[in-house]
């Protein structure tokens, strides 16, 4: 091994960690991290930043404390709970793997790396994260955020997206960990991804605790640093959403598939395609129902990982009949507290929770 690399190894593991003795970020799930709670978070964190998500993190375990609470959580109340933090998939593989939990270890999670690999919703990095941080198990928790300190800290230039990479980065993860504390090693390198080793070509070397080790510090890469293959374009779909309103202020919902893109979740009527206004009632007519126009709604942008919708809308009034599901007629506060919308169309729950559409 070269000289560079054995300064590596042998001194990042003391710099870092007297750093985070330091600079440690105060989390609700490092105060009290008994490994459900680090479990769930782990799972909150993965599509969603911090801020973000610690409302959600506190209300989930207020209402569900407990492996089993989680396992026997009506689904309805679960999708509530994880409201607009998007990748619903998320919160039904953590009951699942909950009900797993409850059947084949006692309601605990096992300590056990490869146990925790074969649930439902745990991956390699939730699967590091949970055994190292909650169990003490060396083992690594390799996500983009570590990705990007080992691509700078070794200048090293290939593509952090390629699995041979990402398998010899945790090899390098490994060889820098101290085996008595590997948990606090990858939180670590968690906060000093977030906080000081940031993305966007804006790394903060200066107040960096590994500069004097950097390659990428010393060669001067570090800003071009990680390298990434662009992800392929995503496709863009026009889509029509219909709010339907009636004169006592009851909206329209349908329930989505119960397979795919945001399955089994609520939404305004919604159509693929940018249909006329015209076309729009025929559609409603269709299903049996008796409307008029009202006005044009607001138009909105939603952007999934692989595909993005451009929304525009039409009100309609309606008259109170009868509709069978997937179709339900919800008022303001059923709309507020029992169906689950997702961030999609955060700006037409909006609309329909604040305003009328007449
Ligand atoms: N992001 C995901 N998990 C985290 C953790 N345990 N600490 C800090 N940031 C995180």
């Amino acid at each position: 091994m070269n000289t560079a690399q054995d300064n590596i190894h042998q001194q990042m593991a003391t710099l870092l960690l007297q750093w985070y003795a330091q600079n440690k970020r105060m989390l609700p799930f490092r105060t009290n991290s008994t490994p459900y709670r680090v479990w769930v978070s782990e799972i909150m964190l993965q599509q969603t930043r911090i801020a973000a998500a610690m409302d959600h993190y506190n209300r989930f375990m207020e209402q569900l404390p407990t492996v089993q609470d989680l396992a026997d959580c009506p689904e309805e109340k679960l999708l509530k709970l994880w409201e607009g933090l998007g990748y619903y998939s998320r919160a039904r593989n953590l009951q699942k793997a909950a009900k797993v939990m409850v059947e084949q270890y006692g309601g605990e999670l096992p300590a056990d790396y490869k146990a925790l690999l074969s649930l439902p919703g745990i991956g390699e990095y939730t699967a590091g994260a949970i055994a190292s941080i909650s169990f003490g198990l060396p083992v690594a928790a390799v996500d983009g955020n570590v990705l990007r300190v080992f691509a700078r800290l070794y200048d090293d230039h290939r593509d952090i997206l390629r699995p041979d990479t990402k398998k010899a980065f945790t090899q390098r993860v490994l060889d820098c960990m101290p085996k008595d504390r590997p948990g606090d090693f990858n939180e670590a390198l968690m906060d000093l991804g977030a906080m000081v080793c940031v993305p966007n070509g804006a790394p903060q070397c200066l107040a960096c605790p590994l500069a004097e080790i950097c390659q990428g510090f010393e060669k001067g890469t570090a800003i071009e640093l990680p390298v990434k293959t662009p992800p392929k374009a995503r496709k863009v779909q026009q889509m029509t959403v219909l709010l339907v309103q009636t004169p006592e202020g009851k909206y329209l919902l349908e329930k989505r598939p119960e397979e795919g893109l945001l399955a089994g979740l609520w939404q305004p009527l919604l159509l693929e395609g940018a249909l006329t206004m015209e076309q729009a009632k025929q559609y409603l007519q269709s299903k049996g129902l008796e409307v008029s126009f009202s006005k044009e709604g607001a138009s909105a942008k939603h952007i999934f990982s692989h595909i993005e919708w451009h929304m525009k809308s039409f009100c309609f009034r309606a008259t109170d009949s009868e509709v069978n599901l997937p179709l339900v007629w919800a008022d303001k506060t059923e709309l507020e507290q029992e169906y689950s919308l997702p961030n999609a169309f955060k700006v037409y729950k909006r609309q329909m929770l604040k305003e009328s559409i007449f």
